[in-house]
């Protein structure tokens, strides 16, 4: 008897969106399909406009929501074509939503969504709003895929794990059984910075598999300027964004510096991404055996190089070589979550989000 879930994924890139139907009845999840839907440049526009204040953005919202909408339900029905499953057979679909505001400080985290809209068009219960509850109870909302990551990859040995999306966020897997604490936590930039750099001046969304920054030089005292940022040495739980980390924040650094050419800048940011994520490792979650790396970032041969570096002398896998391809990864963890909340299981660590306690996550919204 099959078990099957959908999860959508869009985050902070704002590359689009991972969608992957997955089969609960064997453990781990057997994935029986992945798309991958790019946004349209309009709503990635529109979206990209309102992580920022400005005019009007409550419409704005509402209706950019409404195409989000249709955009994620496009791509449910693509992946059920290519299964060959049909809607009434998935018990559930879980939706992340887009991240426009991340504002746990002020008491609130926004995921542009629209699950009623989506469960009209898809025939199938959706589940929504996964990061509301446990900042209610004085989370950060955020990260929400570590309690997955232990359920996926935890080990015999100790583990961590690496998700380099537009953010980079790292899970400290202890060795199965332990009593040690599941940790989890934002590193810092991911990609976001990497993909700014790469539109502003080669024109294209991000650097594919790292080339350019392969041709750049690292420059050690940018580098050291910008890991000066507070937020690497705050201690967890700690989560971020683009409210942080974006093109204003890099600018604000290199005017303190004669113009470097672009394509150092690049390895420096790649290198940036690589440092904190090994930094975060090195203070957080040293006995690590292996450390898995997901997220579209596993694709960066330049960022994988650096990483491999900074993480030496352990060995650094893509999830891929355990079974599941870097891209389904955080897609598969929201399949998960809108099954925990259907069987009204708790989906947060408080442990990493900072919340009173566990708390079932997500909203039901019937097919
Ligand atoms: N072949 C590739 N080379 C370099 N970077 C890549 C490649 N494929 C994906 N990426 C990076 O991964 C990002 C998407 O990663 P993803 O995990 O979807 O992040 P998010 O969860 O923030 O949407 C892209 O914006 C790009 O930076
Ligand atoms: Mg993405």
């Amino acid at each position: 008897m099959r078990e099957l879930f959908i999860g959508l994924m869009s985050g902070t890139s704002l590359d689009g969106v991972d969608a992957v139907l997955a089969d609960f009845a064997t453990t781990p999840p057997g994935v029986l399909g992945h798309v991958h839907h790019g946004f349209a440049g309009e709503l990635r526009d529109a979206l990209l406009a309102l992580q920022q204040p400005g005019a009007n953005e409550l419409h704005r919202a509402a209706v950019v929501a409404q195409h989000l909408a249709r955009a994620y339900a496009a791509a449910v029905g693509d992946l059920l074509r290519h299964a060959e499953v049909e809607p009434a057979e998935v018990l559930a679909l879980g939706v992340h939503g887009q991240t426009v505001r991340h504002r746990p400080d002020a008491g609130y985290t926004i995921q542009l969504n629209a699950p009623a809209t989506l469960a009209e068009l898809t025939g199938i219960d959706v589940v929504a709003d996964f990061r509301s509850r446990d900042l209610a109870a004085g989370g950060q909302g955020a990260p929400l895929v570590p309690a997955f990551h232990a359920v996926l990859f935890a080990a015999e040995t100790p583990r961590a794990v690496i998700n380099v999306g537009g953010i980079a966020n790292l899970t400290g897997l202890p060795a199965r059984g332990s009593r040690q604490p599941v940790i989890g936590f934002d590193c810092g930039p991911g990609n976001v910075l990497l993909d700014a750099w790469a539109r502003e001046h080669l024109g294209e969304p991000f650097d594919r598999d790292g080339r350019w920054a392969a041709g750049g030089c690292v420059d050690e005292a940018l580098l050291q300027t910008l890991l000066a940022e507070p937020f690497f040495s705050t201690a967890p739980p700690k989560s971020t964004g683009r409210e942080l980390f974006d093109l204003p924040w890099l600018r604000t650094h290199l005017a303190r510096y004669a113009p470097r050419p672009p394509q150092d800048v690049m390895a420096t940011l790649t290198r940036l991404t690589a440092a904190c994520i090994g930094s975060a490792l090195a203070q957080h979650f040293p006995q690590a055996h292996e450390v898995i790396i997901c997220g579209g970032g596993a694709y960066n041969a330049t960022l994988r190089r650096m990483l491999a570096e900074e993480v030496a002398p352990r060995p650094l896998l893509s999830s891929a070589a355990l079974g599941v391809a870097p891209e389904q990864v955080e897609a598969l963890a929201f399949a998960w979550l809108a099954r925990e909340c259907l069987a009204r299981r708790c989906g947060n660590l408080p442990d990493v989000t900072g919340a009173e306690g566990p708390r079932v996550l997500g909203c039901v919204y019937p097919r």
